[in-house]
């Protein structure tokens, strides 16, 4: 299998959960320390050697492609005040040999809908999706080790925590039969079950490798749970007939699109990365 380029961020959401914040905000413009959400996920597509990336946006979101463009006048201005750390961390949020593309989502219409919305652009190549909701702190990049897998086993890969099984209803949940280390061969997939019909207390969090055959089945998927084209519901139908693997990565994610996930992620890079505490707060 050729090495996978393209990362997809799905980033159109209405980010209600935050409300006003995201009023005129996107929510993935929100700062965990000192770094917006969705730069947290760009990052470690970039350092899994993603190299172009395609941003599916919706109203309310140029914040984003300003966020990733470069802004002369205050590079220039960090130069003559001889700011350099400043400068670097503004002019390098993205290295050079990254491209970028933006499309809309013109309606909220679920995540499998902004996933078929990159359709165009993927065309007929494996690619990853990457939801900058769920950040992951990893002593590898969660998406690296998900392509690594990808290439080793070859089909879609879709990365995997444990949860308990009260909380089935915020998830994606699979079923399977473990392949290798951290590996499981998938058979099914259900999005946001109740506990009592869940297959398993395995959830998919917000990472996929997919095959560029999740976008024939996202345009036979039908609206699902909450009224949406649920990616869940293409990838089970993937699942019939393709190889889909489960990973149960390393590493501490933070559920940001719920307020106490953002609030343990601030704490815990805070005090990890920045030296921030009660202390010396
Ligand atoms: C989405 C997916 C769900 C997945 C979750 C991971 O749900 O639909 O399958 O488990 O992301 O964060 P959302 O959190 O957008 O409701």
């Amino acid at each position: 299998m050729k090495r996978i380029r393209i990362a997809v961020f799905p980033v159109a959401g209405l980010g209600t959960r935050f409300l006003p914040a995201t009023k005129a905000m996107p929510k993935e413009m929100l700062p965990v320390v000192d770094k917006p959400l969705i730069q947290y996920a760009v990052e470690e597509a970039v350092a899994a050697g993603f190299t172009e990336l395609v941003f599916v946006t919706g109203r309310n979101k140029r914040a984003i492609e300003d966020h990733f463009d470069r802004v002369p006048e205050l590079e220039l201005d960090l130069e003559a005040k001889n700011k350099v750390a400043l400068l670097d961390s503004v002019r390098n949020v993205l290295p050079s040999h990254v491209n970028c593309v933006y499309t809309r989502q013109p309606t909220a219409l679920g995540l499998g809908h902004a996933v078929l919305c990159a359709a165009p652009i993927v065309g007929d190549e494996p690619f990853a999706v990457l939801l900058a909701d769920d950040m992951i702190d990893a002593p590898a990049p969660v998406i690296g080790e998900m392509a690594k897998v990808a290439r080793e086993f070859g089909g879609s890969v879709l990365a995997l925590q444990k949860i308990p099984p009260s909380s089935t209803r915020q998830y994606g949940i699979v079923s399977g039969s473990p392949l290798a280390r951290g590996v499981l061969k998938l058979n099914g997939m259900v999005e946001k079950p109740d506990p009592a019909d869940a297959p398993s207390d395995m959830a998919v969090v917000g990472r996929y490798i997919l095959d560029p055959r999740i976008f024939d089945c996202l345009r036979r998927t039908q609206p699902g749970v909450g009224g949406e084209i649920q990616l869940t519901d293409a990838i089970a139908a993937l699942l019939r007939g393709n190889a889909v693997f489960g990973y149960e990565y390393e590493g501490t994610r933070y559920d940001c699109g719920s307020k106490a996930g953002f609030y343990q992620a601030t704490m815990e890079i805070g005090r990890k990365y920045h030296g921030l505490g009660e202390r010396n707060a």
